[in-house]
Protein backbone atom coordinates (compact mmCIF):
# COMPACT_ATOMS: atom_id res chain seq x y z
CA UNK A 1 0.00 0.00 0.00
CA UNK A 2 1.15 3.25 -0.41
CA UNK A 3 1.82 5.24 2.51
CA UNK A 4 1.65 8.97 3.49
CA UNK A 5 5.14 10.27 4.94
CA UNK A 6 2.64 10.40 8.41
CA UNK A 7 1.54 6.91 8.24
CA UNK A 8 5.08 5.61 7.22
CA UNK A 9 5.98 7.18 10.30
CA UNK A 10 3.57 5.30 12.37
CA UNK A 11 4.49 2.35 10.79
CA UNK A 12 8.16 2.68 12.13
CA UNK A 13 7.04 3.30 15.13
CA UNK A 14 8.21 7.00 15.55
CA UNK A 15 4.31 7.71 16.69
CA UNK A 16 4.67 4.78 19.70
CA UNK A 17 4.39 1.13 19.82
CA UNK A 18 1.02 1.17 20.32
CA UNK A 19 0.39 3.30 16.92
CA UNK A 20 2.81 0.74 15.72
CA UNK A 21 0.73 -1.88 15.70
CA UNK A 22 -2.72 -0.27 14.78
CA UNK A 23 -0.96 0.75 11.58
CA UNK A 24 0.37 -2.98 11.09
CA UNK A 25 -3.04 -4.18 11.37
CA UNK A 26 -4.61 -1.44 9.27
CA UNK A 27 -1.76 -2.13 6.62
CA UNK A 28 -2.72 -6.07 6.63
CA UNK A 29 -6.41 -5.68 6.23
CA UNK A 30 -6.06 -2.99 3.65
CA UNK A 31 -3.97 -5.41 1.47
CA UNK A 32 -5.91 -8.46 1.76
CA UNK A 33 -9.04 -5.92 0.45
CA UNK A 34 -6.65 -5.01 -2.52
CA UNK A 35 -7.11 -1.17 -0.57
CA UNK A 36 -4.17 0.99 -2.16
CA UNK A 37 -4.44 3.78 0.56
CA UNK A 38 -5.31 4.76 3.65
CA UNK A 39 -7.85 7.75 4.17
CA UNK A 40 -8.15 9.52 7.01
CA UNK A 41 -10.87 9.09 9.89
CA UNK A 42 -13.32 11.76 11.64
CA UNK A 43 -14.56 9.36 13.92
CA UNK A 44 -14.37 5.62 15.06
CA UNK A 45 -16.51 3.45 16.76
CA UNK A 46 -15.81 0.50 18.47
CA UNK A 47 -17.48 -2.69 19.56
CA UNK A 48 -14.44 -3.74 21.78
CA UNK A 49 -16.88 -2.88 24.68
CA UNK A 50 -18.59 -6.49 26.11
CA UNK A 51 -17.04 -8.79 27.68
CA UNK A 52 -20.26 -11.05 26.21
CA UNK A 53 -18.53 -10.34 22.71
CA UNK A 54 -14.73 -10.05 23.14
CA UNK A 55 -14.15 -12.53 26.09
CA UNK A 56 -10.81 -12.47 27.28
CA UNK A 57 -9.04 -12.34 23.84
CA UNK A 58 -10.44 -8.95 23.22
CA UNK A 59 -10.02 -7.62 26.97
CA UNK A 60 -6.10 -8.78 26.01
CA UNK A 61 -6.24 -7.01 23.19
CA UNK A 62 -7.12 -3.65 24.60
CA UNK A 63 -4.65 -3.80 27.53
CA UNK A 64 -1.88 -5.09 25.44
CA UNK A 65 -2.78 -1.40 23.60
CA UNK A 66 -2.73 0.41 27.05
CA UNK A 67 0.23 -0.81 27.75
CA UNK A 68 2.02 0.06 24.62
CA UNK A 69 0.97 3.74 25.11
CA UNK A 70 -1.45 4.09 22.37
CA UNK A 71 -4.26 6.92 22.23
CA UNK A 72 -7.05 7.46 20.39
CA UNK A 73 -5.45 10.02 17.79
CA UNK A 74 -9.67 10.94 16.51
CA UNK A 75 -13.25 10.65 18.52
CA UNK A 76 -13.74 7.35 19.37
CA UNK A 77 -16.92 5.88 21.44
CA UNK A 78 -17.92 2.94 22.36
CA UNK A 79 -20.85 0.51 21.59
CA UNK A 80 -22.49 -1.02 24.75
CA UNK A 81 -20.97 -2.57 27.83
CA UNK A 82 -21.75 -6.00 28.50
CA UNK A 83 -23.81 -5.64 31.24
CA UNK A 84 -25.56 -1.93 33.32
CA UNK A 85 -22.60 -0.43 34.94
CA UNK A 86 -24.16 0.10 37.92
CA UNK A 87 -27.15 -1.90 39.16
CA UNK A 88 -25.65 -5.12 37.48
CA UNK A 89 -26.13 -7.14 40.56
CA UNK A 90 -29.91 -6.53 40.10
CA UNK A 91 -29.52 -8.13 36.66
CA UNK A 92 -27.85 -11.31 37.86
CA UNK A 93 -24.72 -10.28 36.17
CA UNK A 94 -22.13 -12.86 37.61
CA UNK A 95 -19.11 -11.79 39.59
CA UNK A 96 -15.90 -12.56 37.64
CA UNK A 97 -18.24 -11.31 34.47
CA UNK A 98 -18.28 -8.03 35.98
CA UNK A 99 -14.82 -7.90 36.88
CA UNK A 100 -13.99 -8.07 33.44
CA UNK A 101 -16.42 -6.20 32.08
CA UNK A 102 -14.91 -3.17 34.46
CA UNK A 103 -11.08 -4.37 33.24
CA UNK A 104 -12.61 -3.12 29.57
CA UNK A 105 -14.02 0.08 31.48
CA UNK A 106 -10.35 0.58 32.54
CA UNK A 107 -8.81 0.09 29.26
CA UNK A 108 -10.78 2.22 27.33
CA UNK A 109 -10.80 4.98 30.24
CA UNK A 110 -6.17 4.87 29.42
CA UNK A 111 -7.01 4.84 26.18
CA UNK A 112 -8.94 8.06 25.92
CA UNK A 113 -12.16 6.71 24.01
CA UNK A 114 -15.35 8.46 24.66
CA UNK A 115 -17.38 6.20 27.37
CA UNK A 116 -21.14 6.65 25.57
CA UNK A 117 -21.22 2.77 25.78
CA UNK A 118 -24.33 3.20 22.93
CA UNK A 119 -25.06 1.61 19.71
CA UNK A 120 -26.21 5.11 18.60
CA UNK A 121 -23.05 7.06 19.02
CA UNK A 122 -24.42 9.90 16.24
CA UNK A 123 -26.94 10.83 18.75
CA UNK A 124 -24.59 10.89 21.60
CA UNK A 125 -22.45 14.13 20.30
CA UNK A 126 -20.62 12.37 17.60
CA UNK A 127 -22.81 13.75 14.53
CA UNK A 128 -21.05 12.93 11.17
CA UNK A 129 -21.87 15.23 7.86
CA UNK A 130 -22.15 14.09 4.20
CA UNK A 131 -19.25 13.18 3.10
CA UNK A 132 -17.23 12.01 5.84
CA UNK A 133 -15.46 8.89 6.07
CA UNK A 134 -15.74 7.35 9.49
CA UNK A 135 -14.20 3.33 10.48
CA UNK A 136 -17.63 2.43 12.44
CA UNK A 137 -17.79 -0.87 13.82
CA UNK A 138 -21.70 -1.59 14.83
CA UNK A 139 -24.06 -2.57 12.17
CA UNK A 140 -27.23 -0.92 13.07
CA UNK A 141 -24.62 2.50 13.41
CA UNK A 142 -22.49 1.99 10.37
CA UNK A 143 -26.29 1.51 8.19
CA UNK A 144 -27.37 4.92 9.74
CA UNK A 145 -24.23 6.68 8.89
CA UNK A 146 -23.86 6.16 5.51
CA UNK A 147 -27.94 5.30 4.52
CA UNK A 148 -29.60 8.67 6.77
CA UNK A 149 -26.84 11.22 7.51
CA UNK A 150 -24.80 10.34 3.89
CA UNK A 151 -20.91 9.48 5.54
CA UNK A 152 -18.50 6.66 4.87
CA UNK A 153 -17.86 4.08 6.40
CA UNK A 154 -17.62 0.06 5.98
CA UNK A 155 -18.43 -2.12 8.29
CA UNK A 156 -15.58 -2.39 10.80
CA UNK A 157 -15.23 -4.89 12.97
CA UNK A 158 -13.93 -5.23 16.54
CA UNK A 159 -9.59 -4.13 16.83
CA UNK A 160 -9.88 -2.69 13.51
CA UNK A 161 -12.42 -0.37 14.93
CA UNK A 162 -10.15 0.68 17.40
CA UNK A 163 -7.12 0.42 15.40
CA UNK A 164 -8.46 3.07 13.11
CA UNK A 165 -9.20 5.17 16.40
CA UNK A 166 -5.79 5.17 17.76
CA UNK A 167 -4.08 6.29 13.62
CA UNK A 168 -7.08 8.15 12.48
CA UNK A 169 -6.71 5.95 9.17
CA UNK A 170 -8.71 3.35 7.74
CA UNK A 171 -7.92 1.34 4.48
CA UNK A 172 -9.80 2.92 1.73
CA UNK A 173 -11.88 0.32 -0.05
CA UNK A 174 -15.98 -0.80 -0.06
CA UNK A 175 -18.11 1.74 1.26
CA UNK A 176 -15.48 4.71 1.31
CA UNK A 177 -15.51 4.86 -2.66
CA UNK A 178 -18.61 6.41 -4.42
CA UNK A 179 -18.98 3.29 -7.02
CA UNK A 180 -18.93 0.60 -4.81
CA UNK A 181 -22.07 3.10 -3.16
CA UNK A 182 -24.63 2.77 -5.76
CA UNK A 183 -27.87 0.32 -5.58
CA UNK A 184 -28.30 -2.56 -7.47
CA UNK A 185 -31.18 -3.90 -5.76
CA UNK A 186 -34.91 -2.12 -6.25
CA UNK A 187 -37.48 -2.09 -3.44
CA UNK A 188 -40.91 -0.97 -4.19
CA UNK A 189 -42.98 -0.03 -1.13
CA UNK A 190 -46.48 -0.39 -1.99
CA UNK A 191 -47.66 0.51 1.66
CA UNK A 192 -49.50 4.02 1.54
CA UNK A 193 -48.88 5.05 5.68
CA UNK A 194 -46.10 2.84 7.23
CA UNK A 195 -46.21 2.67 11.30
CA UNK A 196 -43.20 2.05 13.08
CA UNK A 197 -43.41 -1.38 13.58
CA UNK A 198 -43.49 -1.75 9.48
CA UNK A 199 -40.31 0.13 9.22
CA UNK A 200 -38.56 -2.79 11.09
CA UNK A 201 -40.66 -5.30 9.10
CA UNK A 202 -39.60 -3.59 6.46
CA UNK A 203 -35.78 -4.02 7.24
CA UNK A 204 -36.13 -7.70 8.42
CA UNK A 205 -37.61 -8.14 4.54
CA UNK A 206 -34.73 -6.19 3.05
CA UNK A 207 -31.94 -8.10 4.78
CA UNK A 208 -33.19 -11.04 3.60
CA UNK A 209 -33.69 -10.31 -0.03
CA UNK A 210 -30.56 -8.52 -0.75
CA UNK A 211 -27.46 -9.70 1.69
CA UNK A 212 -25.07 -7.83 0.93
CA UNK A 213 -26.54 -5.34 -1.52
CA UNK A 214 -27.46 -2.14 -1.37
CA UNK A 215 -31.62 -1.75 -1.92
CA UNK A 216 -32.92 1.26 -3.55
CA UNK A 217 -36.36 2.15 -2.08
CA UNK A 218 -38.77 4.06 -3.78
CA UNK A 219 -42.29 4.23 -2.89
CA UNK A 220 -41.30 5.35 1.02
CA UNK A 221 -42.70 8.69 1.99
CA UNK A 222 -40.21 10.60 4.48
CA UNK A 223 -40.98 9.96 7.87
CA UNK A 224 -40.86 12.70 10.49
CA UNK A 225 -39.89 9.85 13.25
CA UNK A 226 -36.10 9.59 12.46
CA UNK A 227 -36.50 6.67 14.56
CA UNK A 228 -38.22 4.62 12.04
CA UNK A 229 -34.91 4.99 9.98
CA UNK A 230 -33.13 3.96 12.57
CA UNK A 231 -35.29 0.34 13.40
CA UNK A 232 -35.26 -0.08 9.74
CA UNK A 233 -31.56 -0.02 9.21
CA UNK A 234 -30.76 -2.27 12.42
CA UNK A 235 -33.00 -4.63 11.35
CA UNK A 236 -31.73 -4.93 7.44
CA UNK A 237 -28.02 -4.67 9.00
CA UNK A 238 -28.82 -8.27 10.71
CA UNK A 239 -31.59 -9.99 8.75
CA UNK A 240 -28.72 -9.92 6.03
CA UNK A 241 -25.41 -8.03 5.97
CA UNK A 242 -27.01 -4.17 4.16
CA UNK A 243 -24.48 -1.29 5.53
CA UNK A 244 -26.04 1.39 3.07
CA UNK A 245 -29.48 1.40 1.84
CA UNK A 246 -30.96 3.93 -0.24
CA UNK A 247 -34.00 6.30 0.10
CA UNK A 248 -35.25 8.38 -2.75
CA UNK A 249 -35.82 11.70 -1.39
CA UNK A 250 -34.33 10.74 2.20
CA UNK A 251 -30.49 9.31 1.65
CA UNK A 252 -28.54 12.14 0.72
CA UNK A 253 -27.17 10.70 -2.17
CA UNK A 254 -29.94 9.45 -3.94
CA UNK A 255 -32.35 12.70 -4.77
CA UNK A 256 -33.49 10.51 -7.69
CA UNK A 257 -33.52 7.14 -8.67
CA UNK A 258 -31.04 7.35 -11.21
CA UNK A 259 -28.36 8.97 -9.03
CA UNK A 260 -28.93 6.24 -6.12
CA UNK A 261 -28.02 3.35 -9.08
CA UNK A 262 -25.06 5.63 -10.67
CA UNK A 263 -27.47 5.34 -13.68
CA UNK A 264 -27.09 1.31 -13.89
CA UNK A 265 -30.34 -0.90 -14.00
CA UNK A 266 -31.23 -2.74 -11.04
CA UNK A 267 -30.40 -6.34 -11.31
CA UNK A 268 -33.33 -7.55 -9.30
CA UNK A 269 -36.58 -5.80 -7.72
CA UNK A 270 -38.99 -6.62 -4.94
CA UNK A 271 -42.41 -5.65 -4.22
CA UNK A 272 -43.29 -4.74 -0.94
CA UNK A 273 -46.94 -4.86 -0.30
CA UNK A 274 -49.31 -5.54 2.54
CA UNK A 275 -48.94 -9.09 1.59
CA UNK A 276 -44.99 -9.17 1.99
CA UNK A 277 -45.68 -7.12 5.41
CA UNK A 278 -47.84 -9.84 7.02
CA UNK A 279 -45.83 -12.55 5.86
CA UNK A 280 -42.60 -11.09 7.30
CA UNK A 281 -44.41 -10.73 10.89
CA UNK A 282 -44.86 -14.04 11.04
CA UNK A 283 -41.54 -14.80 9.89
CA UNK A 284 -40.37 -12.44 12.88
CA UNK A 285 -41.82 -14.67 15.13
CA UNK A 286 -40.87 -17.97 16.56
CA UNK A 287 -43.38 -18.33 19.30
CA UNK A 288 -46.10 -20.85 19.12
CA UNK A 289 -48.42 -19.17 22.22
CA UNK A 290 -49.00 -16.29 23.53
CA UNK A 291 -47.64 -15.98 26.97
CA UNK A 292 -44.19 -13.81 27.54
CA UNK A 293 -41.73 -13.95 30.29
CA UNK A 294 -40.03 -10.44 29.30
CA UNK A 295 -40.40 -7.39 27.13
CA UNK A 296 -37.38 -5.95 25.94
CA UNK A 297 -37.24 -2.94 24.04
CA UNK A 298 -34.54 -0.57 23.12
CA UNK A 299 -32.67 -2.00 20.00
CA UNK A 300 -31.33 0.04 19.12
CA UNK A 301 -30.96 1.96 21.81
CA UNK A 302 -34.29 4.16 22.64
CA UNK A 303 -34.05 8.02 22.26
CA UNK A 304 -35.89 10.26 24.61
CA UNK A 305 -39.01 10.71 21.76
CA UNK A 306 -39.15 6.17 22.30
CA UNK A 307 -38.65 6.61 25.78
CA UNK A 308 -41.79 9.23 26.51
CA UNK A 309 -43.53 7.12 24.25
CA UNK A 310 -43.74 3.95 26.35
CA UNK A 311 -43.76 6.03 29.83
CA UNK A 312 -47.33 7.48 28.31
CA UNK A 313 -48.51 4.23 27.66
CA UNK A 314 -47.32 2.36 31.02
CA UNK A 315 -48.82 5.23 33.10
CA UNK A 316 -51.21 4.58 35.85
CA UNK A 317 -50.09 0.18 34.39
CA UNK A 318 -48.93 -1.94 36.17
CA UNK A 319 -46.69 -5.02 34.95
CA UNK A 320 -47.70 -8.55 35.34
CA UNK A 321 -45.37 -10.13 38.38
CA UNK A 322 -43.87 -12.65 36.20
CA UNK A 323 -43.25 -10.67 33.48
CA UNK A 324 -40.14 -8.09 33.02
CA UNK A 325 -40.08 -5.22 31.31
CA UNK A 326 -36.17 -3.35 30.49
CA UNK A 327 -36.08 -0.30 28.47
CA UNK A 328 -32.22 -0.07 26.63
CA UNK A 329 -30.35 2.89 26.07
CA UNK A 330 -27.24 4.77 26.94
CA UNK A 331 -26.89 7.52 29.92
CA UNK A 332 -27.66 10.72 29.00
CA UNK A 333 -30.92 9.35 27.73
CA UNK A 334 -32.09 7.82 30.94
CA UNK A 335 -30.78 11.07 33.18
CA UNK A 336 -33.23 12.86 30.20
CA UNK A 337 -35.93 10.72 31.29
CA UNK A 338 -35.61 11.37 34.92
CA UNK A 339 -35.73 14.68 34.78
CA UNK A 340 -38.82 14.38 32.58
CA UNK A 341 -40.12 12.57 34.96
CA UNK A 342 -40.68 9.74 32.54
CA UNK A 343 -38.65 7.05 34.41
CA UNK A 344 -40.66 7.64 37.88
CA UNK A 345 -43.57 6.56 35.96
CA UNK A 346 -42.10 3.78 34.12
CA UNK A 347 -40.67 2.26 37.09
CA UNK A 348 -43.88 2.98 39.40
CA UNK A 349 -45.37 0.76 36.55
CA UNK A 350 -42.83 -2.16 37.81
CA UNK A 351 -40.81 -1.61 34.45
CA UNK A 352 -36.99 -0.44 34.41
CA UNK A 353 -34.37 2.09 32.31
CA UNK A 354 -31.45 -0.15 31.83
CA UNK A 355 -28.55 2.00 30.24
CA UNK A 356 -25.25 1.76 29.04
CA UNK A 357 -26.12 -1.92 28.07
CA UNK A 358 -28.69 -4.33 25.86
CA UNK A 359 -29.98 -7.32 26.03
CA UNK A 360 -28.17 -9.00 23.60
CA UNK A 361 -24.62 -7.82 24.58
CA UNK A 362 -25.29 -8.72 28.43
CA UNK A 363 -25.78 -12.43 29.56
CA UNK A 364 -29.97 -12.06 29.62
CA UNK A 365 -29.75 -15.63 28.66
CA UNK A 366 -28.87 -16.38 32.57
CA UNK A 367 -32.82 -15.05 33.30
CA UNK A 368 -33.60 -18.20 30.81
CA UNK A 369 -36.37 -16.39 29.70
CA UNK A 370 -38.91 -19.03 27.14
CA UNK A 371 -40.46 -15.77 25.33
CA UNK A 372 -39.70 -12.43 25.25
CA UNK A 373 -41.84 -9.38 23.25
CA UNK A 374 -39.99 -6.98 21.49
CA UNK A 375 -40.41 -4.35 18.96
CA UNK A 376 -37.12 -4.64 17.51
CA UNK A 377 -36.65 -6.07 13.83
CA UNK A 378 -32.98 -6.56 15.14
CA UNK A 379 -33.87 -8.29 17.87
CA UNK A 380 -36.46 -10.68 16.78
CA UNK A 381 -33.52 -11.98 14.44
CA UNK A 382 -30.83 -12.10 16.88
CA UNK A 383 -33.39 -13.97 20.02
CA UNK A 384 -33.46 -17.29 19.25
CA UNK A 385 -29.60 -17.69 18.75
CA UNK A 386 -27.99 -14.82 21.30
CA UNK A 387 -30.59 -15.38 23.72
CA UNK A 388 -31.80 -18.66 23.39
CA UNK A 389 -35.53 -17.58 23.78
CA UNK A 390 -38.97 -17.72 21.67
CA UNK A 391 -39.38 -14.44 20.10
CA UNK A 392 -42.61 -12.11 19.21
CA UNK A 393 -42.01 -8.99 17.41
CA UNK A 394 -44.50 -6.14 17.60
CA UNK A 395 -45.67 -2.67 18.11
CA UNK A 396 -44.61 -0.91 21.75
CA UNK A 397 -48.19 -0.74 22.12
CA UNK A 398 -49.03 -4.06 21.85
CA UNK A 399 -45.46 -4.77 23.50
CA UNK A 400 -47.25 -2.65 26.72
CA UNK A 401 -50.42 -4.66 25.99
CA UNK A 402 -49.36 -7.56 26.69
CA UNK A 403 -47.08 -7.23 29.55
CA UNK A 404 -49.76 -5.06 31.94
CA UNK A 405 -51.98 -6.85 34.75
CA UNK A 406 -55.67 -6.53 32.79
CA UNK A 407 -58.63 -4.65 34.15
FE1 LIG B 1 -27.71 -1.72 19.98
FE2 LIG B 1 -27.64 -3.93 21.32
FE3 LIG B 1 -29.40 -3.62 19.45
S1 LIG B 1 -25.89 -2.83 20.59
S2 LIG B 1 -28.44 -2.28 17.98
S3 LIG B 1 -29.27 -2.43 21.34
S4 LIG B 1 -28.24 -5.46 19.85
Amino acid sequence: MELTCEEQRMLDGKDGKGCKLAMEILVEVGQAFGAERMIPVKSAHTVLSTYKGILDAGVEVLERFVTLGARASVPTTTDPAGMDLERWKEFKVPENYAKKQFQIVKATRALGLIPCWTCTPYLCGLLPQKGDHLAWAESSAVIFANSILGARTNRETAVIDIAAGITGRTPYYGLHLTENRWGNILIDVQIEKMSTDDYNILGYFIGKRVGTKTPVIIGLKKTDRFEDYKGMGAAAAASGGVALYHIVGVTPEARTVEEAFGNNKPERSFTFSDKERDITRNEMCTAKGDEINAVLVGCPHYTITEIKKVAELLEGKKIRKNVRFWIYTYKNVELLADRLGYKQIIEKSGAAITPDTCMMISPTELWHFKTIMTDSGKFAYYAPTQVQAEVIFDSIEKCVHAAVKKG
